[in-house]
């Protein structure tokens, strides 16, 4: 196999690319180029006509399934760097969560322990705990691959959406985000309100690193560890439906679980939002597996690589037999929330 291709210092190529470390779902795949940036201003002189096609940019790999070898190039931006609002793409998420909370400043404590990178935030709009991304992002530079050339988008323009952005629709493929800047502040802005979290903050002044460790402790008991156990957290999204759909299912569970049974639901602009993992739960998913794949027993809205050998036929299988049974059981087709390449 070649070795690697030092085009300028700060970008290296290399052919046949294996992406198993590069996937928090740890899928055994290829793609026929990888291209590491770690100099935003190489950018411009990458030979872009001559890159196998398609391109595609990813970030930490943490919502991605790929179904198998990728054909083209995957390029990964890979600048990373602390201290101050703008912070360049390639930076873990986290580590700019931790570096937020050790100076004092709020916004993005909620989305502690997410993971992936700050380019990729902008991308997916990743939320959790009553916060999203677009709530703190005040701007973001990017390499337009259309026009080579750079350039400033304001969140506005970025129609987000829950877990989407027009970087996911009208302009899928376009950009390399290569920063992001996000809105912090010194005044308290503490957001309680969702799933627990105001239970679970300690009885003293609130600080956005109290809030932080609050967090991580309640992801922690929930989700796998990436390091431990391949995933791509959340597999699916959670659907809004109509009131009058949500009468029927509210029936469907009485009949299930008894007439004081109450089915979980949070009412949303548009609807009903009614966990995706409930549904999973009720339909005896918990555990339940597909070679190597399975649904995660503590959060089975999480499809886990439990062998550690599963391949992208296993996890697409077992995806498919929750969405079926869910459908038949109460009419709504679950849509996967991780991206499959
Ligand atoms: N539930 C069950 N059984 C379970 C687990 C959950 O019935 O085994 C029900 C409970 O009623 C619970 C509700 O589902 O209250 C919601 O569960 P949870 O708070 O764990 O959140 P989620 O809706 O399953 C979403 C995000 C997560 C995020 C959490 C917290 C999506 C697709 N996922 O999950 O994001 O951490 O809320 O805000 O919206 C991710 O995107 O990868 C991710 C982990």
């Amino acid at each position: 196999m070649p070795g690697p291709d030092r085009a300028s210092p700060m970008i290296t190529k290399t052919p046949s690319y294996d992406l198993s470390p590069r996937n928090t779902f740890r899928m055994k795949v290829k793609c026929a180029l990888y291209v590491e940036v770690t100099e935003e201003a190489d950018l411009p002189a990458l030979d872009w006509d001559s890159l196998p096609q398609p391109v595609f940019v990813m970030g930490g790999g943490s919502n991605l399934l790929f179904r198998g070898d990728f054909p083209g190039t995957v390029l990964h931006f890979g600048v990373t760097g602390l201290g101050s609002a703008t912070v360049p793409a390639g930076t873990v998420f986290d580590d700019f969560c931790a570096w937020a909370a050790s100076e004092n400043l709020w916004g993005p404590e909620n989305l502690s322990l997410i993971p992936g990178e700050c380019g990729a935030s902008a991308v997916q709009n990743i939320g959790a705990y009553g916060v999203e991304a677009k709530d703190i992002i005040a701007g973001i530079r990017a390499w337009d691959m259309l026009e080579r050339k750079f350039v400033d988008i304001d969140p506005a323009d970025c129609q987000y959406g829950y877990r989407t952005s027009r970087f996911k629709t009208e302009w899928k493929g376009r950009f390399i985000i290569t920063s992001v800047t996000y809105k912090l502040s010194k005044e308290p802005k503490p957001i309680l309100d969702y799933g627990g979290v105001r239970k679970a903050v300690p009885d003293v002044p609130i600080t956005p690193q109290l809030i932080r460790d609050t967090i991580i402790a309640i992801r922690r008991k929930k989700l796998p560890d990436p390091e431990e156990i391949g995933s791509a957290g959340s597999f699916f999204c959670n659907p809004v439906i109509s009131k009058e759909h949500f009468e029927q299912i509210v029936k469907t569970a009485k009949e299930d679980n008894g007439p004081d049974y109450e089915v979980p639901h949070y009412e949303v602009p548009g609807g009903i939002k009614v966990p995706a993992a409930w549904m999973i739960e009720q339909c005896g998913f918990k555990g339940a597996t597909n070679g190597g794949a399975q649904v995660y027993h503590n959060q089975p809205l999480v499809i886990v690589n439990a062998s550690g050998n599963a391949t992208p036929e296993e996890i697409i299988g077992l995806e498919q037999r929750v969405i079926d049974t869910i459908y038949t059981k109460y009419g709504i087709t679950l849509h996967p929330e991780v991206e499959h390449v």
